[in-house]
């Protein structure tokens, strides 16, 4: 055999970059797919990490900062670093004990877990793998009882907050699962959705690759979800929420008067509208919007402590990281994605030594013409 090993000829993971080139070689080639890929032409994929590759970080010196302090405070909890780990549906796709693992890895290292709609384990063995602060990611379906549901035995497992994900009336189309025709293998399942004929289905793109052929019409999302959710998710849970996929200043102020408690700029990683602005690059105006009003997450495209440090320069609040966790779950386990959550911390530590950032605080004080310019 000649060319490159399957593995990238990676030994030994230093970066999220060695994690992503190991799970490669780890994963079935249509599972790779599915969790790699991104609607459409992919546009919108690559440009949320090309965003971060634009940002030039301005470094202060001699400022007698020695150890900087990545903790952070969200929602009344506090956090070892202003990272999350994204809402990912099927962690057992990358590993059997899937959120299991994901959630002891996330306490031990101090961080939340937001846990999607389309889990693989049961809110309550999650909640009792460890001690990370979890939030659920809701889709809200055309049948609200079954989101009711959803929502009410997360709450009773212990989860802290909400997380509406409001850029997915319907799936994305992700080309590369059609053309794979890719299948959820055997006896991966949402575990914690009352669908008949769980999991047995064709992936139509997606993570609602529940609904089977004969599925369940309870199985399809709501597709015509206005800002009201927000208030029957307050009607039906004493939990806080955050809305998941915001990318435009306006969207952000209807989303505060419609009383959301946080906003989470997302494109779903490229995986709905090919085409969307990268989250990186739609920051900026919402934070503006915001205007420190409540808490501000992004996702899309970190990849390393430097991007962490980027975006709170740009007005995040924190970051969740989304493939990379999929990523180390597959090689390593719960040890995996431990070391890959230490890792983009221990980046971002050393990122604030060498720019002179004693806080997370000092970091989104600076702004974006102090700590970060683009090229
Ligand atoms: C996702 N994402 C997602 N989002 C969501 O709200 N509910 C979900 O169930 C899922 N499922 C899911 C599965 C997989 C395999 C991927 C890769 C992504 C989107 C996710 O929360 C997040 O927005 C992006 O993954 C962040 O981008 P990066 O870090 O993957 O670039």
């Amino acid at each position: 055999m000649s060319g490159r090993p399957a593995d990238g000829g990676v030994r030994e993971p230093h970066t999220l970059a060695d994690y992503a080139a190991l799970a490669r070689a780890e994963l079935a080639p249509d599972v790779w797919d599915f969790i790699e890929g991104g609607a459409g032409r992919e546009r919108t994929l690559a440009a949320n990490e090309e965003a971060f590759g634009r940002v030039r970080l301005r470094p202060r010196v001699l400022t007698g900062v020695r150890r900087p302090d990545t903790g952070t405070r969200i929602l009344g909890r506090d956090w070892a670093a202003p990272v999350g780990v994204a809402p990912l549906a099927y962690h057992t796709l990358a590993d059997p004990a899937g959120e299991v693992a994901t959630a002891r890895a996330a306490g031990l290292a101090g961080l939340p877990l937001v846990v999607s709609t389309f889990a693989g384990r049961t809110f309550e063995d999650i909640a009792r793998a460890g001690t990370a602060p979890l939030w659920l990611q809701v889709y809200c379906f055309r049948d609200r009882e079954v989101t009711r549901a959803l929502v009410e035995r997360a709450e009773r497992a212990g989860f802290e907050a909400l997380v509406l994900t409001a850029d997915a009336p319907r799936l994305g189309r992700r080309l590369r699962d059609i053309r794979n025709g890719f299948r959820l293998p055997e006896g991966i399942a949402p575990a914690n959705l009352p669908l008949p004929g769980a999991g047995s289905g064709p992936v139509p793109g997606g993570e609602a690759g529940f609904a089977s052929p004969g599925g369940h019409a309870l199985a399809e999302f709501d597709p015509a979800l206005d800002w009201s959710v927000i208030k029957w998710l307050h009607s039906v849970s004493s939990l806080p929420v955050l809305v998941k996929g915001v990318l435009t200043a306006s969207d952000a102020r209807r989303a505060l008067s419609a009383g959301a408690d946080g906003i989470i700029v997302s494109n779903h990683g490229g995986r709905q509208l090919d085409g969307a602005a990268a989250t990186l690059d739609a920051l900026p105006e919402i934070a503006d919007a915001v205007a420190g009003a409540r808490p501000l997450l992004m996702d899309g495209g970190v990849r390393c402590g430097g991007d962490v440090l980027a975006a709170l320069a740009l007005g995040a609040d924190a970051v969740l990281l989304g493939r990379p966790v999929l990523h180390g779950l597959a090689v390593g386990q719960a040890e995996g994605v431990r070391r890959v959550l230490d890792i983009v911390v221990d980046e971002l530590k050393e990122a604030m030594l060498l720019t002179g950032t004693a806080t997370v605080a000092d970091a989104g004080h600076r702004g974006a013409d102090g700590l970060a310019g683009h090229q």
